[in-house]
């Protein structure tokens, strides 16, 4: 089976400070997984590296295409998905305006002549407002479809926000603590979204998180991250009881053990 996201030997230096070093990560096609560690870990770092944001070292592949070198919006269009992170500039469009430009953004350009000669420009859009109006139902966007983005509440922009990945047909999405601002029944919410994305798209998932609970209610594995490089991995209940996760990402508190040991 080819890996809808495989990154091997990834390292990444700032300055002296070695951020990342020798980290294996793979995410079979459809799987949710979780990327856990300590503040400082280098997990947002991990990310930036693998989408092409900041340069590093290793090799990235998407559906089994090495995309390592290629500018960040090349791995996007190879199925690399990231959070829609321009929302906010369009907070005086529409819902259904803002993610039928996402989709569109990412359709292959056709040359301006032939374009304004065939219509090319007017067939992209129909596609992409069709794939738009499409994903408003899958995420039950519909009551807010014509509403402006900047007059969303904090969790529902957030769901605008993980539609605005949809819309471009990943394989796989890399999704940063998507539940950080969010308040408890928002980030709940949250669950049977990405569930759902997983679902309808087959995309594979790749999601930090500090809320242990809703991870554990996602995630069918873990990576656990400490300064750098991964110590341990595997099945999410092995992943928070390993002795090394605990002591550097769990700490020795033992409610917050408990905590993350148990489901929703
Ligand atoms: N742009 C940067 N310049 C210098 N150091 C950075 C930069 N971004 C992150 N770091 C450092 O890299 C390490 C990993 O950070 P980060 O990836 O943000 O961790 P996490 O997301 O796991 O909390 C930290 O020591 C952080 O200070
Ligand atoms: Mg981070």
């Amino acid at each position: 089976m080819t890996a809808a996201l495989e990154a091997r030997g990834v390292g990444v230096s700032f300055g002296g400070v070695r951020a990342l070093d020798g980290v294996d990560v793979v995410v079979q096609p459809g799987e949710i997984v979780g990327l856990i560690g300590p503040n400082g870990a280098g997990k947002t770092t991990f990310f930036d590296c693998v989408t092409g944001l900041i340069p590093g070292e290793g090799q990235v592949l998407v559906d089994g295409r090495d995309v390592s070198g290629l500018p960040a919006h090349e791995r996007s269009r190879a199925g690399l998905g990231r959070s829609f992170q321009d929302a906010r500039l369009f907070a005086s469009m529409t819902v259904l305006d803002v993610l039928t430009v996402a989709g569109e953004r990412h359709q292959p350009r056709s040359p301006g002549v032939l374009k304004t000669l065939l219509g090319f420009d007017g067939i992209a859009e129909a596609k992409a407002r069709k794939t738009a109006a499409e994903v408003i139902e899958t995420f039950g966007l519909q009551a807010y479809r014509d509403k402006l983005v900047g007059e969303l509440s904090t969790g529902t922009r957030r769901v605008v926000d993980l539609a605005g990945i949809l819309v471009q047909r990943p394989t796989v999405v890399l999704l940063d603590e998507p539940s950080s601002g969010l308040a408890q029944r928002e980030a709940e919410a949250l669950v049977p979204l990405l569930q759902r994305m997983r679902a309808d798209l087959s995309c594979a998932l790749l999601v930090i998180e500090h809320d242990m609970p809703l991870l554990l209610d996602i995630a069918e594995r873990l990576y656990a991250l400490e300064t750098g490089r991964v110590i341990a991995q595997g099945l999410p209940q092995d992943v928070v009881h390993d002795p090394e996760v605990v002591r550097s990402y769990l700490g020795d508190d033992p409610a917050a053990i408990a905590r993350s040991g148990s489901t929703r």
